[in-house]
């Protein structure tokens, strides 16, 4: 699938024309002038009742026109409820249709919709298309044949960065998704660095992947200890994009890295396992971000450090009750194996502060149930340490249209850390478990801002919803890109 543009004046000629079109009591409407031989055609449609333009509807007409031998009309439901959503998940409906369909090439005509400009409405449309196009094509044979799509659109400067940016966008979030769907035999944590590395070869970005000798060198108890229970080793990686080394700003993002969750010697229970090859969907969103950053080769210095750990139940898995020294000194009670995720986290915060001089900290990760529980699935959680740092990255995520609800780091829930026989433990109730969660890992990033994102409930769907196909939706990749890269709409 190819996005082009054509001047708004241009007349043209190819296998369809999509229109967009509004539900309009009992009827539909459409503000873009069709060509007069398409007319008649869509009067007898009206006519009949068959299409009421509702969000995502589809409908083909086939014509005399020399020009359009198909008219493809787009429901986008009633003209008032139309945001970039309705968009976003409209134009999915007509790319997933499409997939079906042996066309070669479409003219795409655009809504044009309240105060908000046709720049924001042509991302919006092309996101769209890009997350309806996906397809996880590792272990079966996709469809494939998309048409070419061609816009036309009043400025070539403009559509020349929307598509720039689409194209980032899309690479990142294949990238993105695909490593959350692989199988979690073929991404142990050397699996997953291997894939990372094929991937972005020739990007520009520096890696580095660090083995087990080199993470008890490092001291890093937690990471090791989550990882003791697996046939597969631990691993750091860390991917480095810094094109500006002379200025000192610089974000650290850090992923939540293991590559399948079993709970460990506190086994989790049919029901709650089945999806657990996402629990390395922050560390793979990372990932896609930096590709993306470095695709439109943007001037920020930015650095993603990934812990990565299989939490496997074996004859050497880690255990309730034992105490391991962190990277930082603090000794932990493990009081629940399935906390894990923080346990890996707080070493790879440790090092990024103390070696890589950030100017903050994002991390995201798929951390707890209690987020999910709390939030459900379509809205993710942010705490942090810093009201300004919070305060751009909600900013991003609105403009973005990725929901996001900042929790609360209260620091009352603290004594629930509290250890008899160590510094604090990992765990304790489920009760307010995403606070507790956060409040663990501030302990390991101090006074530096920080961002924690909690992305349980919205990495990874079991069932198709949106425009989100079933499995990744690499969650949240466009707040994250919105977050270092403003668009201008
Ligand atoms: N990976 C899970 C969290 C999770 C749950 C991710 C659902 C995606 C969907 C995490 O490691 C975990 O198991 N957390 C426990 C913590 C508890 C033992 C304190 C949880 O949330 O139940
Ligand atoms: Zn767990
Ligand atoms: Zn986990």
């Amino acid at each position: 699938m190819k996005f082009h543009y054509i001047p708004s004046e241009q007349r043209s000629k190819a296998d369809a024309l999509l229109l967009p079109c509004f539900e309009e009591e009992g009827s539909f409407s459409y503000t873009h002038l069709v060509p007069e031989e398409l007319l008649a055609t869509i009067s007898l449609l009206k006519k009949t009742g068959d299409f009421l333009a509702k969000k995502g509807d589809l409908c083909f007409l086939y014509t005399e026109s020399k020009s359009f031998p198909r008219l493809l009309l787009l429901g986008l439901g009633p003209k008032s409820g139309v945001d970039g959503e309705v968009v976003r998940e409209s134009y999915a409906a007509l790319t997933t249709a499409l997939a079906k369909k042996k066309l070669s090439s479409i003219v795409v005509l655009l809504p044009h919709i309240g105060e908000r400009g046709a720049s924001w409405t042509l991302q919006a449309a092309m996101e769209g298309m890009v997350y309806g196009s996906y397809q996880f094509c590792r272990y079966k044979k996709q469809e494939t044949g998309y048409p070419e799509l061609f816009f036309p659109y009043p400025s070539l400067d403009e559509f020349f960065v929307i598509h720039q940016r689409v194209v980032a966008f899309k690479k990142a979030m294949i990238l993105t998704r695909d490593l959350v769907n692989m199988n979690a035999n073929e991404k142990y944590p050397a699996g997953f660095c291997d894939s990372v590395l094929s991937q972005i070869e020739g990007s520009g970005i520096v890696c580095s992947v660090f083995d087990e000798k080199w993470i008890q060198q490092e001291k890093m108890g937690l990471l090791l200890a989550v990882g003791r229970g697996s046939a597969t080793p631990p691993r750091m990686m860390v991917l480095s994009w810094k094109p500006c080394l002379s200025d000192p700003d610089h974000t650290v993002l850090v992923g939540k890295g293991i590559t399948f969750d079993t709970g460990g010697l506190n086994v989790k229970p049919s029901g709650s396992i089945e999806t657990m090859k996402d629990d390395m969907a922050g560390a793979a969103v990372v990932v896609g971000l930096l590709s993306a950053l470095a695709e439109m080769n943007i001037q920020k210095n930015v650095t993603a450090v990934i812990p990565l750990a299989e939490n496997s139940l074996g004859s050497r898995s880690y255990k309730p009750g034992d105490v391991f020294r962190a990277r930082s000194g603090t000794t932990v009670e493990i009081t629940n194996t399935d906390a894990e995720g923080r346990l890996i986290l707080a070493d790879a915060l440790d090092w990024s502060k103390t070696e890589l001089a950030p100017t903050r900290i994002i991390d995201v990760a798929t951390l707890t149930g209690a987020c999910e529980v709390a939030l459900g699935d379509e809205i993710f959680g942010l705490f942090s340490n810093s009201d300004s740092l919070a305060f751009e990255f909600e900013k991003a995520a609105t403009r973005a249209q990725e929901a996001v609800v900042r929790m609360p780091l209260y620091q009352g829930y603290n004594e629930r850390l509290k250890s008899d026989i160590a510094d604090c433990k990992n765990a304790s109730s489920r009760v307010g478990g995403a606070i507790l969660a956060a409040l663990f890992l501030e302990r390991f990033v101090g006074k530096l801002p920080w961002i924690h994102l909690d992305i349980a409930g919205t990495a990874f769907y079991k069932d198709a919803k949106g425009y989100y196909g079933k499995g990744a939706t690499a969650s949240p990749l466009r707040t994250l890109l919105e977050f270092f890269v403003s668009s201008t709409l």
